[in-house]
């Protein structure tokens, strides 16, 4: 890698039943995550919940969806201290135009720790691209250096890993 500093790769995804590509063992967002761990030496924290375990499609859709109007804050598992990282990838799939709930778990919870630190999201989508993802991020870490984002299709991410290495390199990785 030729950052400066530490990198961490937080993220979020759903293994399983997918509209897309099927039922997948790991996540599309989980393979972008990896990629970018691969390609850039980061660390990760993956956000982990077991709400959505083994549900198909259309339930999770439903769930989602309740979840996203009435703001819920589903809990995750485990923590991460982010004092020591420089640069944080955030990553998710887009639900509902934004980024599911959990995340937004993340965000409420780490919103003071991320002042001064470059913070760069992604998503996996089938369509919406970044949503409102980027904006959802600066709102959540006001005193963060928030950059453009990135997005990949969820069909596309086992056959594109050289549009994430474009990207990365894009930024000077
Ligand atoms: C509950 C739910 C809601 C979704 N909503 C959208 C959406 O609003 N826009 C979109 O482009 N894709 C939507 N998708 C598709 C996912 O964003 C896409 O399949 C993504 O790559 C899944 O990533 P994951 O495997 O890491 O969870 C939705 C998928 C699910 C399960």
């Amino acid at each position: 890698m030729a950052k400066e500093g530490k990198t961490l790769v937080v993220f979020f995804s759903h293994a399983g039943d997918n509209y897309a590509v099927g039922d997948i063992e790991v996540g599309n967002t989980k393979m972008v995550a990896d990629y970018i761990t691969e390609l850039t030496g980061a660390e990760q924290f993956e956000i982990v919940t077991h709400k959505y375990d083994g549900m198909a499609y259309t339930p999770l859709i439903n769930l989602a969806k309740e979840e996203a109007q009435k703001g819920e804050l589903p809990d995750y598992e485990g923590e991460i201290d982010l004092s020591k990282y420089d640069t944080v990838f955030i990553g998710g799939p887009v639900w509902w135009g934004t980024y599911p709930q959990v995340m937004f778990t993340f965000f409420k919870k780490y919103a003071d720790d991320m002042k001064g630190k470059t913070v760069i999201p992604f998503t996996t989508h089938e369509g919406s691209g970044l949503a409102n993802c980027v904006e959802v991020v600066k709102n959540a870490f006001p005193e963060a250096n928030v950059t453009k984002g990135f997005s990949l299709y969820g069909h596309e991410v086992r056959t594109e890993k050289k549009k994430v290495e474009k990207w990365l390199n894009g930024l000077g990785y």
